[in-house]
């Protein structure tokens, strides 16, 4: 099976992980010789609620069951859609009153990043260095490191970059820019926090000019932060959020709000400004719903506070030389980037599944399902103990 992965499906880079899955069931991932895996990465902070939560399965069973895709996104009434959007928009703060439904993150930046150009009027936007906000040529212009983007060029033009947490930086954002995009907790970058209040700033300076604030919650959003969205924990409300990941317990998905007025810009002058065929799918609500009320109707939320205390409280050692994020969405620091190498690899040996960062080539990823419990972090943490010491040992002068 190896052979014919490598060869028939496409590959991102020179050494996949290669666990060949029989199944996946709460923090465990088993592979076809029946070795099971706890994992801290959850798809990398997709499986909100565990692998395969029966409620999400049974969500999924009874929709599929129902009807699938019966018309491109918008046009038929589908209950999982208006059901999963009425909701949503009930736990926003207001002006987030309505969503439009898409495939992916990277899909949702994109239409977030057209819909501020018809607010605005404007073309110019601005991104933060080391951001991540998705693959595609849109999403792929707004992204802060070179390195990954110049092969790709030309992009979009009139974008720009100010330094995250930079509040000098902040002028550049002028009555030319349309929207700023920033990640609420950066994560590629290596899971940077926003301090001193600087996305409340950040959002002064775009209202002082007219431009529009565009907050990707792709990774905190969705519960992982201890709040349902990242930017609940540092007052502010953006003027566009943009979701996926998380949001439909393990399924394919992304979403972007806004107020209703400002959405109602795509649909007219010219009309269907932003369609897709499968966005809003209904199998694919069905998940995000049964997801939302779960993680709305149970305690997980506030806990993921208690398993990030958890957590630091674990991995002391003297390798680490810090733990960046909130709630489960968290990155140990080590010193060398060979350290994260033998984490993550070793790991996976050992059981462990534990994964790298987009930029940071000194953290380790910390995302499990917010579903763990304080027993499966323990054996997490001292497998991870375990293995430093390994490392100690092997490094030795
Ligand atoms: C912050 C952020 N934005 C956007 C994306 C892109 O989402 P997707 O891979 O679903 O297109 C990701 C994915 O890792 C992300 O972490």
């Amino acid at each position: 099976m190896k052979k014919d992965f490598l060869k028939y499906q496409a590959q991102t880079g020179p050494a996949p992980l290669s666990i060949e899955v029989s199944h996946a069931k709460g923090t465990y991932v088993y592979d076809v010789s029946h070795k099971k895996y706890l994992d801290f990465v959850a798809g990398v902070s997709a499986n909100t609620l565990g692998h395969s939560h029966p409620k999400i399965v049974e969500a999924v069973q009874k929709q599929a069951a129902s009807y699938m895709h019966v018309m491109v996104y918008g046009e038929y009434i589908q209950k999982p859609a208006v059901e999963f959007t009425k909701l949503l928009a009930k736990l926003l703060p207001g002006p987030l009153e309505t969503t439009y439904l898409v495939n992916s993150g990277t899909e949702a930046i994109e239409g977030a990043m057209k819909l501020a150009k018809r607010a605005t009027g404007r073309s110019g936007l601005i991104a933060a260095k080391h951001a991540y906000h998705g693959n595609t040529q849109g999403s792929m212009s707004l992204m802060g490191f070179e390195p990954r983007k110049q092969a790709y060029r030309p992009l979009l033009p009139g974008i720009s970059f100010i330094e995250y947490n930079n509040e000098n930086d902040l002028y550049n954002i002028t009555e030319d820019t349309a929207g700023v995009l920033l990640e609420t907790i950066q994560g590629g970058a290596g899971f940077i926090e926003p301090k001193n209040g600087y996305l409340k700033k950040v959002k002064a300076r775009c209202e002082e000019v007219g431009a529009l604030l565009i907050l990707d919650e792709i990774q905190p959003g969705f519960g992982r932060t201890g709040t349902l969205f990242g930017f609940m924990n540092y007052q502010v409300v953006p003027d566009i959020l943009v979701m996926g990941k998380g949001m439909a317990g393990g399924m394919p998905v992304g979403a972007f709000t806004a107020s209703h007025d400002m959405m109602t810009l795509l649909k007219e002058a010219p009309k269907m400004g932003h369609i897709t065929t499968f966005g809003g799918h209904p199998v694919i609500a069905a998940a995000a719903l049964a997801t939302l009320q779960e993680l709305t109707s149970s305690n997980l939320i506030p806990q993921t506070l208690e398993k990030e205390k958890l957590f630091r409280s674990l991995l002391v050692h003297p390798l680490i030389k810090g733990i960046r994020g909130k709630g489960l969405m968290l990155a140990i620091i080590l010193e060398d980037p060979e350290i994260v190498n033998f984490l993550v690899l070793e790991g996976m040996k050992k059981g462990l599944l534990l994964f790298w960062l987009l930029f940071e080539p000194k953290a380790v990823r910390i995302t499990p399902p917010l579903t763990i419990s304080n027993e499966e972090i323990e054996e997490g943490c001292t497998a991870i103990l375990e293995l430093l010491e390994e490392w100690d040992s092997q490094n030795v002068n």
